[in-house]
C-alpha cells in the first residue's frame, strides 16, 4: 500500500500548492492527468478497492487509535485520488464495497448515543480556485452576488455534540459515524471553562430565553501551551510524546479516567448547533449564533471574519492563515460558511456535508531534502532514539536539519534508507516531522539502516522489553545516559542551574569529574573551565549557580531526579505528601499503602532499587538541602515562571495582569528570550508574538493566563 502514498508524494515535489491545483477538485481534466488512460475496468476495480481499504485503515488509525501514520495532506491526496478514479470508472466504483464517507470515531469503549440531528462533515478546498468554485456555486444557487459569508478558524481537534436541556448540560457525544457516537459526558464535563448551566432565563423562544433542548456542536482541542506542558512532563517521566495537539485531545477523550481531562488541559469551543427545540429558538444567522454562544456563557469563536462575496471570502481566508501563527489553539484551515440560515437551508445538504460551507485547508509547509545519515540518541532512561540527519532545508522560515524517527520500527515501516530523498513537513505542529520518502529519486547507493545491537555510547548490548517498541541500553555507567540525567536535573524545571549547558556537561562527563549527580556539588574551579576558555568569571558564576541549587525547591529536585512517571505535577504532589527528600527515598523501603497516589507508587517503585536510594544519600552528603514545599513559592501556581505581556488584553490592564502573575509567584519581564515561559498576547500585539514563535515560547491569551493561575 505504501506505493500509493509514495506515488502521491512523488508527484508533489516542490510547488506543493501548484500540484494540488493540478489534481483538481474531482475535475475530469485532472482525472485524465492522474489515471492511466489505457487502464481496464478490472485494474480500476483493483485500484479503487485498494484505495478504499487504505483510506479505511487510515480512518481507523486517525479516529479510533488517535495515531495517524500519514500527514493530513497525504490522507487528503489519497481521498482525492479515489474520487478521480471513481469519477472515471463509475461502474467499477459501484461494484467495489463502499467506505464510510465520514470517518467513524467510535472506539468500542463507551456507550454509544444517537444524535438528535446528524453530525455532518465539511467539503474541503485546497486552492483559491476551489474556494471560488464553492462561492460561485452558492451565489448561483441563491441567484445573487455578494452573498454574506462568515469565516471561522478550523479548529484542529475532535468534534463533539453537547446537549443542554433547560439550560443544563446533560450529555456529550463524539461525532462517531455522524449518526451515533461515543457518550463522553463525564470527560467533557471535566473540561475547564465549560459551564454546566447556560446563562439566561429557561423556557421558550422569547428574547434571551433558553431553548428546551439544544445540541451544541463544537470541537474539543488542546491549546499549544498545554500541549507543550503535557509533552514536556511525559518526556520527563519517560513516556511517549503526543505527535500533535489533536492526538492528545483524541487520546484523552478515549481514556477511561475522566479525571485525566483536567490534567491534560483540554478546552472546547462551539461553532454550530444540531437539534434545537423549540425550533423558533434557532438564531437566523451564523453571526447571531456566535452572539448567542457568548451570551449563554459558552466558549465561542473569538476571531470571526465577515465577508461579502467571493473576493472578500478569499481575503478573509488568507487573513486567517496570517493570523494563525498567533493563535493559542491549533488550526488546520478556515471554514467559510453562509451567514444567513435561510440561505443555508436553500443550499441544503449533500451526501455527508452541507453545501453551504467549505473547509479551506492550509497546506503544511513541506520541503524535500536528502537524508544524510541516521544517528542514534541515547536518552536519560537509556532509550535509543534514531534521528534523521538531513541536508539543511528552509521550512516555514526556519532551517531544518534534523527530525526524530521515533524508533526502530518506524524506520523499517517507512523502508527508509540513508541517501534517500525525504519530505519534511511542518503543519500546525512546532516540531518538523518526516512525512515520506520520494521513492522515485532513490538511487542504487541508498543503503538500508542497520539498527545498532550495542549502545553507541557505552557498547552495552541493547535490550527490548516485551510489548515495548523502545530499544534500551541497560548500561548503568553509560555516559550518554549520565549526560541526559545531568541535563534534566539542571534544567529550568529541575534545580535550574544557569550556565550548565550541553557543552559543559559533555566536558565534565568526558573528563570524568562528574560520574553521578552528586559530583556536581563537589566541583572545583579548575573542573569547570569552559572548553577552550580561560578560568575566570564564567567558572565562578557556574559554581555559584551550582551552589545556589543546593537550596532548590523540593518539588524541583524530585522532578530533576527523573523518576519514571513523575513529571512536574506529580513531583509537586510528592513534595507535598512527603515533605523531604529523605522521606521520598524511604518510600522504596516498603510497599506503598493500598490507597497511595500514583506519584507515591511511582517513587516507591523507583527507590526500591538500592542504587537509586544511594544516589539520593550521596546528594544529601554532598550538601543538597532542598526547601520544603511549604517554604518556597513551590505551592503557588506560577512559581518560577516568567511571562511577557504584549498588546491590549481584553479585561486586565498591564498593571493588573502583572500584579496577578506576581501574586501567583510568577515574574513579568519586558522582553522575550529563551528563558521566557509564556508570552501573553492581546489585540495589536507587536513583534513579541513573532519573537515568541521564533524562540518556540508558548503564546497564550488572557483567558488562558487566568486558567493557569486558577487551575495549577
Ligand atoms: S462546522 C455542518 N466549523 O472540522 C458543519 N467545523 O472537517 C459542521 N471543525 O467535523 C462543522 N472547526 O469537527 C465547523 N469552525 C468550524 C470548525 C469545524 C473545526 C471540524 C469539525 C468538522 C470538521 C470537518
Amino acid at each position: 500500500m505504501n506505493a500509493f502514498i509514495s506515488e502521491v508524494a512523488a508527484r508533489r515535489v516542490g510547488f506543493f500548492r501548484v500540484v494540488r491545483c493540478a489534481l483538481g477538485f474531482v475535475a475530469a481534466g485532472a482525472a485524465a492527468q492522474t489515471v492511466p488512460p489505457a487502464t481496464t475496468p478490472a485494474v480500476a476495480r483493483e485500484e479503487i478497492a485498494a484505495l478504499r481499504t487504505e483510506i479505511a485503515r487510515h480512518d481507523a488509525l486517525y479516529h479510533r487509535q488517535a495515531a495517524p501514520e500519514i500527514s493530513d495532506g497525504d490522507y487528503d491526496a489519497l481521498k482525492r485520488k479515489l474520487r478521480t478514479w471513481e469519477a472515471r470508472f463509475p461502474d467499477a466504483a459501484r461494484e467495489v464495497p463502499a467506505v464510510a464517507e465520514v470517518g467513524d470515531d467510535r472506539s468500542g469503549l463507551f456507550k454509544t448515543y444517537r444524535h438528535g440531528e446528524r453530525m455532518l462533515s465539511l467539503e474541503k478546498a485546497y486552492t483559491e480556485a476551489e474556494l471560488r468554485a464553492f462561492a460561485a456555486r452558492a451565489e448561483k444557487a441563491l441567484g445573487k452576488r455578494d452573498v454574506a459569508f462568515v469565516i471561522e478558524p478550523k479548529f484542529d481537534g475532535l468534534a463533539v455534540s453537547v446537549t443542554f436541556e433547560q439550560g443544563r448540560l446533560v450529555r456529550a457525544v463524539t461525532r462517531g459515524n455522524g449518526i451515533e457516537g461515543d457518550e463522553v459526558t463525564a470527560h467533557v464535563r471535566a473540561i475547564a471553562g465549560l459551564p454546566r448551566v447556560l446563562r439566561g432565563p429557561a423556557g421558550g423562544e422569547g428574547a434571551g430565553g433558553l431553548p428546551a433542548v439544544i445540541e451544541m456542536r463544537g470541537e474539543v482541542y488542546v491549546p499549544f501551551a498545554e500541549f507543550q506542558r503535557v509533552n514536556a512532563e511525559r518526556e520527563a517521566a519517560g513516556e511517549a510524546r503526543f505527535a500533535n495537539p489533536r492526538a492528545l485531545a483524541a487520546g484523552t477523550l478515549r481514556q477511561l479516567d475522566a479525571a485525566e481531562v483536567g490534567r491534560r488541559g483540554l478546552a472546547v469551543v462551539f461553532y454550530g448547533i444540531g437539534a434545537c427545540e423549540p425550533t423558533g429558538a434557532r438564531p437566523t444567522t451564523q453571526r447571531g449564533l456566535h452572539e448567542k454562544i457568548r451570551a449563554w456563557g459558552l466558549p465561542g469563536v473569538s476571531d470571526l471574519w465577515p465577508a461579502s462575496g467571493a473576493d472578500a471570502a478569499w481575503r478573509a481566508v488568507q487573513a486567517v492563515e496570517r493570523a494563525r501563527a498567533g493563535f493559542a489553539f491549533p488550526t488546520d484551515g478556515a471554514v467559510v460558511k453562509l451567514d444567513e440560515v435561510a440561505a443555508q437551508r436553500e443550499l441544503g445538504v449533500g451526501e455527508s456535508a452541507p453545501r453551504w460551507a467549505v473547509a479551506y485547508k492550509f497546506a503544511a509547509a513541506r520541503a524535500e531534502t536528502r537524508l544524510r545519515a541516521i544517528t542514534i540518541q541515547v536518552g536519560r532512561t537509556g532509550v535509543l532514539t534514531p534521528v534523521a540527519e538531513l541536508e539543511p532545508v528552509v521550512l516555514a522560515g526556519s532551517t531544518v536539519a534534523r527530525a526524530t524517527l521515533h524508533n526502530r520500527e518506524e524506520i523499517a515501516r517507512r523502508d527508509l534508507r540513508v541517501g534517500d530523498f525525504v519530505y519534511v513537513e511542518k503543519a500546525g505542529e512546532i516540531i518538523p516531522a518526516l512525512a515520506g520518502v520520494n521513492r522515485a529519486r532513490r538511487s542504487a547507493e541508498a543503503v538500508p539502516f542497520v539498527f545498532p545491537t550495542a549502545c553507541p555510547a557505552c557498547g552495552t548490548g541493547v535490550v527490548q522489553r516485551a510489548g515495548e517498541v523502545a530499544v534500551r541500553c541497560p548500561g548503568a555507567a553509560c555516559p550518554a545516559q549520565l549526560r541526559r540525567r545531568i541535563e534534566h536535573f539542571a534544567s529550568k524545571a529541575g534545580v535550574d542551574i544557569e550556565g550548565l549547558g550541553p557543552a559543559m556537561i559533555d566536558a565534565l562527563v568526558e573528563r570524568g569529574v562528574v560520574q553521578e549527580l552528586a559530583d556536581l556539588y563537589r566541583l572545583r574551579p579548575d573542573d569547570v573551565v569552559a572548553p577552550g576558555k580561560n578560568p575566570g568569571k564564567s567558572a565562578e558564576r557556574l559554581l555559584a549557580a551550582i551552589a545556589a541549587s543546593r537550596r532548590a525547591e523540593l518539588a524541583r529536585v524530585l522532578y530533576g531526579l527523573g523518576i519514571p512517571q513523575v513529571g512536574a505535577v506529580a513531583a509537586r504532589e510528592l513534595a507535598r505528601e512527603c515533605g523531604s527528600l529523605e522521606a521520598v527515598a524511604a518510600l522504596g523501603e516498603k510497599t506503598p499503602a493500598a490507597g497511595a497516589s500514583a506519584a507515591v507508587r511511582a517513587a516507591a517503585a523507583h527507590f526500591a532499587e538500592p542504587r537509586h536510594r544511594a544516589g539520593v544519600k550521596e546528594l544529601i552528603a554532598a550538601g543538597l538541602r532542598p526547601m520544603g514545599a511549604e517554604a518556597g513559592a513551590g505551592g503557588r501556581a506560577l512559581a518560577g515562571k516568567t511571562f511577557v505581556l504584549t498588546g491590549t488584553l481584553p479585561t486586565l490592564s498591564r498593571a493588573q495582569a502583572t500584579a496577578k502573575i506576581e501574586a501567583a509567584g510568577g515574574r513579568v519581564s519586558a522582553s522575550v528570550s529563551a528563558r521566557t515561559d509564556y508570552v501573553v498576547v492581546g489585540t495589536d500585539a507587536g513583534g513579541k508574538r513573532e519573537q515568541a514563535r521564533t524562540l518556540q515560547v508558548p503564546v497564550i491569551d488572557e483567558a488562558e493566563l487566568l486558567r493557569l493561575i486558577e487551575t495549577k
